[in-house]
């Protein structure tokens, strides 16, 4: 196991570039990653990565805040200790005036955790289908889900986050 379970107080955050190195995290984002701010400025987001994350919520992820549009996410993310934390993000683009993306903001807090063993299964289901097919069966997989439901994908994840019990 070696989980750690995230605050309902807490507000874990970062910024990243376009390319996704980390510009700015606060001291929750240090504190639950436990890395110090020398230590992952400037450094790929990947770097608080989880092996059990498919890499379909990723590019679903890049694709929504590319466009400019928010994307949620049940995300694992691993510590440097190696102990894990799930979170409940929340990640946009920022713009300047002439409407040009400038950066990447991600907003975390405490998930559901009724709604964890759900986004398991689902995230199992897609590593499953990733490590036969690649991303895009892992793509196809969450959609067939996303679809079965009658709803868009962040509609889905927000329902979890707010309903499941
Ligand atoms: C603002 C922002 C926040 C992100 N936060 C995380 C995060 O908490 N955990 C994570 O694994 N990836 C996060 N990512 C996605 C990473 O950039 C990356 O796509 C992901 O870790 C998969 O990396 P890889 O496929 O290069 O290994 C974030 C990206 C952005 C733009």
């Amino acid at each position: 196991m070696d989980e750690i379970i995230v605050a309902d107080d807490t507000l874990i955050t970062s910024k990243t570039n376009l390319k996704g190195d980390i510009i700015y995290a606060n001291s929750d984002f240090l504190k639950y990653a436990g890395y110090t701010t020398k230590e992952i400025l400037y450094k790929p987001h990947n770097i608080v990565r989880h092996k059990d994350m498919p890499k379909a919520v990723f590019k679903c992820l890049w694709d929504y805040i590319k466009q400019g549009n928010e994307i949620f996410a049940f995300v694992k993310n691993k510590a440097k200790s190696g102990q894990f934390y799930w979170v409940f993000a929340n990640i946009t683009a920022s713009f300047n005036e002439s409407k040009e993306i400038i950066n990447y903001y991600s907003v975390r807090r405490a998930p559901n955790r009724k709604a964890l063993p759900i986004i398991e299964k689902l995230y199992s289901s897609m590593l499953e289908a990733e490590s036969k097919g690649g991303i895009k069966a892992g793509v196809d997989t969450l959609l067939e889900v996303v679809n079965s439901h009658k709803m868009t994908y962040n509609q889905l994840i927000l329902h979890l986050q707010k309903n499941a019990r």
